[in-house]
C-alpha cells in the first residue's frame, strides 16, 4: 500500500512539519484544493511531484467563497478517498485545517482583489467569490510558504486573480497555471459534475464544442462579436441558462473587439438544471 501522507490540521503542526524541509534544499510545491479530487486535481499534483522535492496539497472547502444561496453545505466531501489518491500520488503532506482554524472568531482581515477580479465574468454572478478566494489563497501561501503553487486554467479568472495577488503582495510564490483536464467528450472535469443527471451530462460537452468552434472561427478572421453572438444563441437553444460567453484579453481579461487587441481567451459560464458549469479556451 502507498505510504499515507502526513496530515496537518493546525498551523503549528503544519509549521513543525515544514520547518525541517526549508533548509535542506529542494523545493516545496503547494496544490490548493477543496477536495473531492478528480483527474484534474491529480494532474496538478503529478506536475508538483515532478517539479518539487516536497509536495503539499491543501484540502479546505472555503466557506467565504460561497454565497449563502450556494452549495457550501452540499459541496462533495470525500476526505478518506482523497487521502488514498494522494498517497498513490506520493504527496508528502496534506494541509487540512477546519474552518475554525482558518477563520478563528477574531478573524477580521480580508483581501479585496481588483483588476481581473472585477472583469464582469464570475464576479458579476458571484460577487463574494474572489474576495474569498484571494483571502484564503493568501493565507495558504503564507501558511505553507511554498516555492511555487499550481492552479488549473479551468478556473481561468481565478488563476489571473491569484497570479496578480501574489505579485501585488510580493509573495515569494511562483504561480503556475496548468491545462484543463477533460473527459473524452470535452467536458472539463469538475467536482460539481457529480451533480449532473444523465441527460444533463450528455448535454454538458456543448460548452466546450462552442468554445472550440468559436476559437477556430476567430482565428480564421471572423468578427469576434458575430462569433460570440452565435455561440450565445447556440448555448441558450440547447437549454442552458447562459451567464456569459465572452472573448477577453488573456491576461487582463478586458473586453476585446479584434485579434489586434492581444492574446484572446474565450470564457463561458452556464447553468444546466441546477448545476453551474464554467469553461474557457485560448484562441
Ligand atoms: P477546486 O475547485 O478544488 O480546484 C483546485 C484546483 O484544481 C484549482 O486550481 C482548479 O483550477 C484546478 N482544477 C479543477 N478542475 C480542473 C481540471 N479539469 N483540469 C485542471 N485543473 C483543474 O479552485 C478551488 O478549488 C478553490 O477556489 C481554491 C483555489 C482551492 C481556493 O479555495
Amino acid at each position: 500500500m502507498a505510504k499515507r501522507p502526513l496530515i496537518a490540521r493546525t498551523v503549528s503542526s503544519l509549521r513543525n512539519a515544514l520547518e525541517p524541509r526549508r533548509n535542506t534544499g529542494g523545493r516545496i510545491a503547494l496544490v490548493p484544493t477543496m477536495g473531492a479530487l478528480h483527474r484534474g486535481h491529480l494532474a496538478l499534483v503529478a506536475e508538483a511531484r515532478r517539479r518539487a522535492k516536497f509536495v503539499v496539497v491543501s484540502i479546505f472547502v472555503n466557506p467565504t467563497q460561497f454565497a449563502p444561496n450556494e452549495d457550501y453545505g452540499s459541496y462533495p466531501r470525500r476526505f478518506s478517498t482523497d487521502i488514498a489518491e494522494l498517497a498513490k500520488a506520493k504527496v508528502d503532506l496534506v494541509w487540512a485545517p477546519s474552518p475554525a482554524v482558518m477563520y478563528p472568531q477574531s478573524f477580521a482581515t480580508r483581501i479585496a482583489p481588483q483588476g481581473a477580479a472585477l472583469a464582469g465574468l464570475e464576479d458579476k454572478f458571484r460577487p463574494h467569490f474572489f474576495g474569498g478566494v484571494a483571502t484564503v489563497v493568501a493565507k495558504l501561501f503564507t501558511q505553507v510558504s511554498p516555492d511555487f503553487a499550481l492552479f488549473g486554467q479551468k478556473d481561468y479568472q481565478q488563476l489571473r486573480v491569484v497570479t496578480q495577488m501574489a505579485k501585488d503582495l510580493d509573495l515569494a510564490v511562483k504561480v503556475l497555471g496548468l491545462a484543463t483536464v477533460r473527459e473524452k467528450d470535452g467536458l472539463a472535469l469538475s467536482s460539481r459534475n457529480v451533480y449532473l443527471s444523465e441527460s444533463e451530462r450528455r448535454a454538458a460537452p456543448l460548452l466546450y464544442r462552442v468554445l472550440k468552434a468559436g476559437a477556430a472561427r476567430i482565428k480564421s478572421g471572423e468578427p469576434i462579436e458575430m462569433v460570440i453572438e452565435e455561440g450565445r444563441a447556440e448555448i441558450t437553444r440547447a437549454g442552458f441558462a447562459l451567464d456569459y460567453l465572452e472573448a477577453r484579453h488573456a491576461l487582463t481579461l478586458a473586453p476585446v473587439v479584434s485579434r489586434r487587441d492581444g492574446p484572446i481567451r474565450l470564457l463561458v459560464a452556464a447553468k444546466i438544471g441546477k448545476t453551474r458549469l464554467i469553461d474557457n479556451l485560448a484562441v
